[in-house]
């Protein structure tokens, strides 16, 4: 084993509760291959998330639900192989926990089994409590989601803002709360108002990392495609690209379709 991967302190969920306790700020991304998880985990991001946002990025469906747990395992062992800092959590897919806390609890350890990853994340609040305590049971970790959870897309009809009535803010601060009480290390809140996310972290003890959340949270997680650029058509406020790499990259494509046509490439030095 290298001295640098001896040396590389791994990052447990543990680590999080004191970055959130000492106000330190969590930097969550997420991966879904070797290649890519390998740049996020050299970049020092704190959690790497294999998220069912593959189903959008990676596979190209309009939503995150027929992403099987399956290709969540393919995708989640890649990224495990590539990691050797961050920590890894894992959606469960749409279907493989919502049933009965029994199948949740089967696909979490399947998960954990053929990965190694360190966490598993579900959607949900007290409807899936009993999913939550079993896997936990179980000895693993478990990242809650609220707010905008895309796997209910069909019950919710849009990607608008969550919470916004105060009917449904309340209901949010509840599921929180309950996940927190069950043991969850952490949560995510997605697409819900500022002032809300911020009374939620202030609230809870365990870290809550937010995507279009605002500020005042223990963290920020964003999807890698988009905020790289590669993601074109995909333009929420919260989104902020630090490169165009789409462009880069079709750009970079199209001048080697050129050389190929043009015979330029391969040149005499290319050639044995
Ligand atoms: O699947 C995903 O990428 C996510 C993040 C947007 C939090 O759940």
């Amino acid at each position: 084993m290298s001295t640098a991967i001896k040396d590389t302190k791994r990052i447990t969920v543990k680590t999080l509760q004191t970055m959130a306790d000492k106000g330190e700020k969590i930097a969550m991304i997420t991966a879904y291959d070797y290649s890519m998880a390998t740049l996020v985990d050299m970049a020092k991001a704190d959690v790497v998330l294999v998220g069912d946002s593959a189903a959008n990025v990676m596979a190209g469906y309009s939503t995150t639900l027929p992403i099987t747990l399956n290709e969540m395992i393919y995708h989640a062992s890649s990224v495990v192989r590539a990691c050797k800092r961050a920590l890894v959590v894992v959606d469960l897919p749409f279907g493989t926990y919502q049933g009965n806390s029994k199948e949740a609890l089967c696909s979490a350890i399947r998960m954990m089994k053929e990965t190694e990853a360190n966490a598993v994340k579900i959607e949900g609040g007290e409807e899936i409590l009993e999913s939550v305590k079993r896997i936990l049971s179980a000895g693993i970790p478990v990242m809650g989601h609220l707010g905008l959870t895309p796997q209910s897309i069909n019950k919710f009809g849009s990607y608008a803002v969550r919470a916004t009535s105060e009917q449904e803010a309340e209901k949010l601060v509840r599921d929180a709360h309950i996940l927190e009480d069950a043991g969850c290390f952490s949560i995510v809140l997605e697409k819900v108002p500022s002032s809300l996310a911020a009374r939620i972290a202030e609230e809870l003890k365990i870290p809550v990392i937010g995507i279009g959340a605002g500020g005042g949270v223990d963290g920020q997680v964003l999807v890698l495609h988009d905020m790289l650029g590669i993601t074109q058509e995909f333009s929420p406020r919260f989104l902020r690209r630090y490169l165009n790499l789409g462009e880069e990259i079709t750009d970079a494509i199209g001048r080697y379709v050129n050389d190929v046509k043009t015979s330029d490439f391969p040149n005499q030095s290319e050639q044995y």
